[in-house]
């Protein structure tokens, strides 16, 4: 999709949907109130008609109106001015991409940067309606063999702005384009089924995408090489497949050669059956997410790479299958990480952290700046927080605060959880430095606490998507891209303290 900005009068502007907005309280935005005018009183006289009150997400499509240049309107709700914020310009973003889509328009006009949001600017409601946009337009369809044809047609959004504000929204065009381009890219990997998804796809996918872009080097190290440099856990992880695991580095150098860079690193379970400690048939084939987390580094790379960014990047995807099989790993089995810890392995499906410890302790030769893991870790993640929130634990003050004001900017939010010293004592094992679970209680929280003991030479971030990365059924189903956006804005931000 495409977006470009324009000063111009709503009511002039030749297009197939112009989209304007009415407040609960104060009645018709200006824009509004220009085409109103224009079309002698369209507007106003669907608010009187009473099927139209201006409620938040409320939308209304008229044809036929004469006096202005578009072939329709879509008149949005944008609740009561006084009272506006991020959330509610979420919804209102949403509902609209919605109308829009459900329409045979191929271009469109959007009035909606002059909604009242706080101290939001127009450049953060230009990201926001991109993004919105963008995501009411995807679809999965690369497993059809006769495409659909209900898709949504709609190829360019024209932003109206002030003269003010153009050179800022221009830059947050460009920015969300880009953000879209990145979160669409994991939407795709995340949705491709893991029949065809295994490590070795998601490593020709890397190297495919390295070579779309001159700032990206990629390289995949194969099961003799992680061999070689110690990675006892992750290889225990997809000794019962057939699927040889694959670490993937992706390296984007925006930066100066000595500049430290910002890691990421993604749990890349391509399926999940939780091994020998076999899960449940019933929501089993939910599994196919459980490379979320390297789903969404690799959007990140994407992004990065599309905007260039002048710091340097590197992201890691310990890719693995989780099967049972003769080879499987056992319950009870103790395997050597690469760190040096011994872990005894009480439960197979507690594989995310095993293939991360090692991917955790090989990005250390980065010297890295800061370091964010990205997992769909746990069930228990998903209890504690639902689909809202992506949990967060951080063993260093500056990055917490920074990843959270990057959620609060992109509404990618994520919301802090303890890492006390205390929850350390349920990963105690008998026999060995540490066991892969830590019980019952708190799941989340001591797979974190796991993770932290490969953590301790940088500064470090986990977050635990198991709740927001995906949509398991319902007419949404399909992954979200989370945290793509999270993660680029914290990149852009890191870039631009500089
Ligand atoms: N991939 C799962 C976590 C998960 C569960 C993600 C549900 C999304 C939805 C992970 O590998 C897993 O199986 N975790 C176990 C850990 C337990 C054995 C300590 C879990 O959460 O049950
Ligand atoms: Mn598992
Ligand atoms: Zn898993």
């Amino acid at each position: 999709m495409e977006f470009t900005t324009r000063t111009a009068d709503p009511a002039r502007t030749r297009t197939q949907c112009l989209i304007v907005g009415v407040y609960e309280n104060n009645g018709l935005t200006p824009s509004a109130a220009e085409v109103d005018k224009a079309s002698g009183g369209a507007i106003s006289a669907l608010i009187k008609s009473g099927d139209f009150s201006g409620k938040g997400g409320e939308s209304h499509l008229l044809h036929g109106t004469t006096g202005t240049n578009a072939a329709r309107i879509l008149v949005i709700g944008l609740g009561n001015e006084d009272t506006g914020d991020a959330a509610r310009f979420m919804q209102i973003a949403n509902t609209t991409a919605a109308a829009l889509t459900k329409t045979s328009a191929v271009n469109a006009i959007c009035c909606l940067l002059e909604t009242s949001v706080g101290d939001k600017d127009g450049a953060w409601k230009a990201r926001r309606l991109i993004e919105q946009f963008e995501a009411g337009a995807y679809k999965y369809t690369a497993m059809r063999g006769t495409p659909p044809t209900d898709n949504g047609k709609l190829a360019r959004v024209t932003l109206l702005t002030t003269k003010d504000e153009t050179r800022a929204v221009n830059k947050a065009v460009k920015e969300g384009m880009a953000v879209a381009a990145g979160t669409n890219a994991a939407k795709d990997l995340a949705n491709t089924p893991g029949n065809i998804c295994h490590p070795t796809y998601v490593a020709e996918q890397a190297v495919a995408l390295a070579k779309a872009y001159p700032s990206l080097k990629t390289t995949v190290l194969e099961e003799k090489q992680m061999e070689k440099l110690g990675m006892g856990c992750l290889l225990s992880v997809s000794r019962g497949s057939e699927q040889p695991a694959k670490l993937i580095i992706i390296e984007h150098k925006g930066g100066k050669a000595r500049e430290k860079p910002h890691v990421l690193v993604g749990k890349g379970i391509t399926f999940d059956t939780g091994g020998i400690s076999l899960k449940p048939a019933g929501t089993m084939y939910e599994m196919i997410y459980d490379m979320c987390g390297a789903a969404s580094v690799f959007g990140a790379m994407k992004t990065v790479a599309e905007l260039n960014l002048p710091i340097n990047v590197v992201c890691v995807i310990a890719a693995a299958e989780n099967m049972p099989s003769g080879k499987a790993t056992r319950p009870g089995d103790i395997v050597k990480s690469m760190s040096g810890q011994t872990v005894e392995i009480l439960n197979t499906d507690a594989e995310g952290r095993l293939v991360l410890c090692d991917a955790l302790t090989y990005i250390e030769k980065f010297n890295p700046e800061t370091v964010i893991d990205v997992a769909t870790l746990t069930g228990a993640c998903v209890v504690a927080l639902g689909a809202h929130a992506s949990a967060m634990y951080a063993n260093d003050e500056d990055v917490a605060t920074r990843l959270q004001d990057a959620g609060e900017t992109s509404m990618d939010r994520i919301w802090r959880m303890p890492l006390w010293e205390e929850y350390q004592s349920q990963l105690n094992s008998a026999f060995a430095d540490m066991a892969n679970i830590g019980g019952p209680q708190a799941g989340s929280v001591t797979a974190a606490c796991f993770l932290s003991r490969f953590t301790k030479k940088y500064r470090w971030a986990h977050l635990d998507i198991a709740g927001t990365a995906y949509k398991a059924a319902g007419a949404v189903k399909g992954a979200t891209g989370r945290p793509v956006n999270l993660l680029t804005q914290y990149l852009i931000d890191q870039s631009r303290k500089r």
